[in-house]
């Protein structure tokens, strides 16, 4: 009789971290904790967004994951191998854009792709590859300094993408597009989703992660606040309040007091009354019918990520975005180098002409 071996162990992690720690240390300042113990895990075939304030530890994580920078203490993995260790035997698998790209500015987009896939050995075809893929093939005989930001960016990932990575690592790759080039770049990251890849992109832009992300990491001063599922913990934090309203202000002032003597918080004026502490919708609206009091509608309070943020990392948006810090402003010890952090997958760095 033979016997089949089913192998019943879960696959492992694209990415696992655990406990990551790094302090920027300065002479003359303070020192800063840039990540205190954070974890994450993403899995195969996942667009896990990475949204966390300013300041919050998104990039120096990035940083540490591909070994640009040096973490303090802390526990890395990718694709089930430690890493910084095994990172030369995994480049081939993780395509990288971390922080601003630069370019020579006098070559055009496919001359910069066609020489870096020489670099690696790649044949030219792969190059109309990635043009195609991000969408930059009707301009890819331009000067690349006649690009707009989006342009820049996408063939930034177009360079990532030359050796047909597993993990796609992209920070903040929405960062100063227009409407357009975000919907453009968000479908272009779907895409390579659903051929299998697996995709970690860090954003301010709550609703970016909301429309793109599978599972998300939110991250404040350096730790992990929550992960999940987005839908679950949006789901997870939407308030158990809803609106009523009522055909005028006396119905509202009786329909309040109906639903306070039932022991529910009631909040509101006039004929819309806010109650929470309700078992569901349906038990407001027989509360109400049984007195004779008839709706005329009836709104639950759906929380939107913003909010969910706002209670987990005490930090406000503005108009859903998290203001860039103008790094230009900091005191000395408090910025990078432009070299520390304009690292990317580029042909070069300030050469552009
Ligand atoms: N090279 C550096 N030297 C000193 N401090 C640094 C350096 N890089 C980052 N920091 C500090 O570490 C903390 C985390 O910064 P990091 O850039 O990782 O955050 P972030 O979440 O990517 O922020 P942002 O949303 O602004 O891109 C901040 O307080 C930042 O000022
Ligand atoms: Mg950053």
């Amino acid at each position: 009789m033979s016997v089949t071996h089913v192998d019943t162990t879960p696959p492992s992690p694209v990415i696992e971290i655990t406990g990551l720690r790094k302090r920027y240390r300065s002479i003359r300042r303070p020192g800063t904790t840039a990540l205190d113990g954070l974890d994450m895990v993403v899995h195969r075939g996942q667009i896990h967004g990475f949204l966390g304030p300013n300041g919050s530890g998104k990039t120096t994580t990035l940083r540490i994951l591909l070994g640009l920078a040096a973490a303090d203490h802390g526990r890395m993995r990718v694709f089930g191998r430690p890493v910084p260790q095994c990172l030369p035997e995994l480049s081939d698998r993780i395509g990288a854009v971390v922080e601003s790209p630069r370019f020579f500015g006098s070559f055009t987009a496919r001359l910069t792709l066609s020489l870096l896939a020489g670099t690696i050995g790649l044949p030219d075809v792969r190059v109309e590859e990635v043009l195609t893929a991000v969408g930059l093939r009707d301009r890819a005989d331009e000067p690349v300094k006649g690009y707009s930001l989006g342009m820049r960016q996408r063939l930034a990932v177009a360079s990532a993408l030359l050796k047909d990575p597993d993990l796609l690592i992209l920070d903040e790759p929405t960062n100063g597009m227009d409407p357009a080039g975000i919907r453009e770049m968000r479908e272009m990251m779907r895409g390579l989703a659903a051929d299998g890849m697996t995709l970690l992109v860090s954003s301010h832009l709550l609703s970016e992660v909301e429309q793109l992300c599978d599972t998300m990491t939110i991250v404040s001063r350096g730790r992990r606040v929550t992960h999940g599922r987005v839908a679950d913990i949006v789901a997870a934090h939407t308030s158990d309040s809803v609106t009523v309203t009522l055909a005028d202000a006396a119905e509202g002032a009786r329909a309040a007091e109906v639903l306070r003597r039932a022991g529910l918080a009631i909040s509101g004026r006039a004929e819309r009354v806010e109650v929470s502490g309700a078992e569901s919708p349906a038990a407001v609206t027989r509360l109400l019918s049984d007195k004779g009091i008839h709706l005329s509608g009836l709104t639950r309070q759906a929380a939107d990520l913003e909010t969910v943020f706002l209670r987990l990392t005490g930090t406000a948006p503005v108009d859903g975005r998290y203001p860039q810090i103008d790094h230009s402003l900091l005191p000395p010890a408090a910025r990078s180098t432009p070299d520390e952090r304009e690292l990317t997958v580029t042909v070069s760095e300030g050469a552009e002409s």
